[in-house]
């Protein structure tokens, strides 16, 4: 595992990039440039916050009671989920999501452009069933980018799912519509439903939503009159988008998404590769999925 001075000394940009270690020795890389701030652990190679320095709101939403343990899952801010998605396909006893989002990642590099901060990192994995590895790059700025590539290192063809599980901050569920899925399909994971549903119009959220949009690479767009803003989301390599809201039962049941009701003002998009589109790679393979996040401040149209 790195140590904090051991990135810090490799990877500091002056007084842009800093890494400090919490109480619990989870390490942190901390961005603040005259564009963004955000906060990103190396455990999970976990994004925690990403604010435009133009917005008075983060745009990413992190629960009050995260974890911010190393090896822990934190709920919030963007877990990895790779390399599956949702519970292991054969082996229901290995953890949701895969084991990326708890494991440490090692950081590969740094570095500044335009005053947009690049943090690259990289996750050999240690599982003989899955001999690949995984590198993802952040581009910190006014836009938020992240590319996520999976190299298959074995001599076999390898099946992953994926997905940038990103919680997005909202003003509340109830009243923001999610754009750009009309007319996909789409899997109902709460009735449990096959693919045979089909949006109509904007998504809406007035129950527990838990969907999986499968040949879905389209643009999407988190339309928030509440907090006056768009969140737009660009992606390439990602064939499925995961919607998620727990509503209150199931948040009561998590019991971490904060009190006040912090799930309200929280809502799931994730880019994915999953069910349908699931990836196989073929030995020495690599699959990339890149995903951009824009907030537009309604009162600029
Ligand atoms: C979503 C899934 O992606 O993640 C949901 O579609 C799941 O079914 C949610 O409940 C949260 O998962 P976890 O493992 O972070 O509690």
């Amino acid at each position: 595992m790195q140590s904090l001075q051991h990135v810090n000394q490799q990877f500091a940009l002056t007084d842009k990039l800093q890494f400090s270690q919490n109480a619990h020795g989870l390490i942190i890389a901390e961005i603040t440039s005259a564009q963004a701030s955000a906060r990103i652990s190396l455990s999970g190679a976990h994004l925690l916050s990403w604010q435009p320095a133009d917005l008075d709101t983060p745009a990413i939403w992190l629960s009050e009671q995260a974890n911010l343990i190393p090896g822990k899952s934190i709920r919030g801010g963007i877990p990895v989920c790779w390399p599956w998605f949702g519970p292991h396909p054969q082996d229901g006893t290995l953890p949701a999501h895969g084991f990326a989002r708890t494991s440490q990642w090692q950081v590969t590099h740094s570095g500044i452009a335009n005053d947009v901060i690049t943090l690259g990192f990289e996750l050999q994995s240690s599982d003989s069933n899955y001999p690949c590895s995984a590198r993802l790059e952040y581009k910190i700025g006014p836009q938020l980018e992240l590319t996520l590539t999976t190299h298959n290192h074995g001599s076999q063809a390898l099946t992953i799912s994926e997905a940038m599980h990103t919680y997005f901050h909202i003003s509340d569920i109830a009243d923001i519509q999610l754009q750009g899925l009309n007319n996909v399909a789409y899997w109902d994971k709460v009735s449990n439903h096959p693919a045979t549903m089909t949006q109509q119009q904007a998504v809406q959220f007035s129950a527990e939503t838990d969907r999986v949009y499968i040949n879905s690479p389209q643009a999407c767009t988190i339309h928030d009159p509440g907090l006056k803003r768009d969140i737009q989301i660009n992606k390439t390599g990602s064939l499925s988008t995961v919607v998620w809201s727990p509503w209150y039962e199931k948040a009561e049941r998590m019991g971490d998404l904060g009190a006040n009701n912090g799930w309200r003002q929280m809502v799931c998009v994730e880019s994915a590769n999953a069910f349908d589109n699931t990836l196989i790679l073929a030995p020495d393979q690599t699959h990339t999925l890149n995903v951009n996040y824009q907030v537009k401040k309604l009162d600029d149209f």
